[in-house]
């Protein structure tokens, strides 16, 4: 196992060195600026520990600064009298900017995040482009409707009625660290398509691609103050966010215990809010599946960004009569892959994104063995500086263990055998979370009965994780609420309002 390579190892675009080189500064108002403390966050490569960049570290004055451009964009700006038309046409020329950039923006992503440059490219920077694009011809369909209002107690009454959607205002946008430049782009596209303006503050994990990104957004042109990028830790710059009365709604994607803090402090001043929070779920295997297939989608379903991924398949579910048969593939595949820096092409499992993420998922598995479950690949961190942790697939457990009832948010999977499918379907609703599940089998039948007893916002059958933008993402139970992407999305980004004209 390759580990520890020095980014050096694996040429950069000198366009990502040259961006890594230069100091960075936030996006407060049209202008580049640092933050009012002078202070400065450390941002790692965690392939290797190594110091990546600085970004400004801004508390509350920057944020209240960045609150008040996003706000005067918002009543006063061009933006607000600016044409549908004009507003697509700015959200396809940002689209095409992060595909043009789009090497570059992998590059940053991977040595930020760790995770592949190939993933990152071909997945988290094409979807971002794409969802921008997607946005963009929403902005020229947005809708209300003409109704015929009868008002029983006027009998003598003509009135003309209609609704209007009207931009919510000023989002706050706080994303987490595994899908940065995507949860970026989920957040800011809706807003921008819709006319809102935003303030965003990525996770201080992550926060390379979307000081990149607010670059683009400089080059496409969008009035000043449209949208503002502030680099912050979460209980101080994040908090400052959440709680600020001149926020019109938070649209936030990350763990459900920060969550709830940002939802009681945007119900304090009854800011609107979308909340994508975590999940533990549960992949369902039939008895009739093709058993490598099985085993190669079940893998795929928690391996996939070092398990990283808010639907990860962290939980499943195998029908007795092909369990030791799927877990056996699983557990080679897991013994297979290849650990590495994500910036080497070869790599398949990436280093975690930080030294606090890979205690977390280590203090986890630790937990599983002690609570008696079986390790049949994995269980280990490795001794490198990176932040790497093995593929780690365990057995013999069950729904009272730590393991099996927490989000790890790290490559390890636990499996369970089950014998009749009220068992399955039991066991994989037993979670306070309800983010999305798979189904594995060929049986249509079982499928089509199966899919609406499952409590979660997406279910996939034969593939796990599958996202496209035209359709609604998001969770239910503790898994938030709220829609994003698709048509569902324009509505959390938009107010109705309801227009009574009395031509009588
Ligand atoms: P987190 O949910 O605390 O962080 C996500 C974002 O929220 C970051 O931008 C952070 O700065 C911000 N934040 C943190 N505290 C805040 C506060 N009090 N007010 C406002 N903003 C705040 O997640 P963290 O600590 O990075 O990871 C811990 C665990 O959370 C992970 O192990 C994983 O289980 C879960 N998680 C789930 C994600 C998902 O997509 N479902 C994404 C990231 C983490
Ligand atoms: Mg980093």
């Amino acid at each position: 196992m390759e580990t520890g390579n020095t980014p050096a190892e694996f040429p950069l675009l000198d366009a990502t060195r040259a961006f890594l080189a230069k100091p960075k500064k936030m996006l407060i108002g049209g202008e580049w600026s640092e933050a009012a403390t002078g202070r400065v966050l450390d941002v790692l490569n965690p392939a290797n520990a190594t110091l990546l960049a600085r970004v400004p570290e801004a508390d509350a004055t920057d944020v209240q600064q960045a609150v008040a451009a996003a706000r005067r964009a918002f009543d006063q700006g061009p933006w607000r009298s600016m044409k549908t038309t004009d507003r697509e046409r700015l959200l396809l020329k940002l689209a095409d900017l992060v595909e043009a950039n789009a090497r570059e923006l992998a590059e940053i992503e991977s040595l930020d995040n760790g995770k592949s440059v190939l993933v990152a490219q071909g997945l988290d920077v094409a979807m971002a482009a794409q969802c921008f694009r997607y946005m963009a011809g929403w902005a020229t369909k947005i809708e209300g409707s003409v109704i015929d209002a009868g008002i029983p107690y006027m009998p003598d009454s003509e009135v003309f009625s209609y609704t209007r959607k009207e931009p919510v205002g000023v989002v706050g946008a706080i994303i987490p660290w595994n899908f940065p430049l995507l949860m970026a782009a989920w957040k800011i596209a809706p807003a921008l398509a819709t006319g809102c303006t935003v303030v965003l503050k990525p996770a201080e994990d992550t926060p390379l691609s979307a000081l990149r990104l607010g670059e683009l957004i400089q080059e496409a042109g969008y009035p000043a103050g449209v949208v503002n990028i502030v680099t912050g830790y979460g209980h101080t710059a994040g908090a400052a966010l959440a709680s600020h009365p001149q926020i019109d709604k938070i649209a936030f994607t990350g763990s459900t215990q920060t969550g709830k803090l940002i939802g009681h402090a945007a119900l304090d001043n009854m800011t609107r809010m979308s909340l994508e929070l975590g999940g533990k779920s549960p992949v369902i295997v039939l008895p009739d599946v093709d058993v490598d297939r099985a085993a190669a989608g079940v893998a795929n379903a928690i391996f996939f960004n070092q398990g990283q991924v808010c639907t990860a398949g962290s939980r499943v579910y195998i029908h007795d009569k092909v369990f030791d048969q799927v877990i056996e593939g699983v557990a080679k595949i897991a013994q297979s892959m290849k650990l590495g820096p994500g910036m080497d092409p070869a790599t398949q499992i990436g280093p975690l994104v930080s030294a606090k993420q890979r205690e977390r998922v280590c203090g986890y598995i630790e937990s599983g063995f002690a609570e008696g479950a079986r390790g049949v690949a994995g269980g280990k961190r490795l001794e490198c500086p990176g932040y790497f942790v093995e593929p780690t697939v365990l057995v013999d457990t069950n729904h009272t263990m730590k393991v099996v009832r927490e989000e790890i948010f790290g490559p390890v999977l636990v499996a369970m055998p089950f014998s009749d499918i009220d068992t399955a379907v039991q066991l994989a609703n037993d979670t306070p979370y309800g983010l999305g599940a798979s189904i594995w089998s060929n049986d249509l039948s079982a499928i089509h009965k199966l899919i609406p007893r499952i409590h979660a916002g997406t279910v996939w059958v034969n593939c796990h994780s599958l996202l496209d933008n035209a359709l609604p993402f998001g969770g239910m139970k503790q898994s938030g609420f709220g829609r994003e992407l698709g048509r569902a999305v324009i509505d959390q980004y938009t107010e109705s309002k309801s227009v009574m004209m009395n031509y009588a």
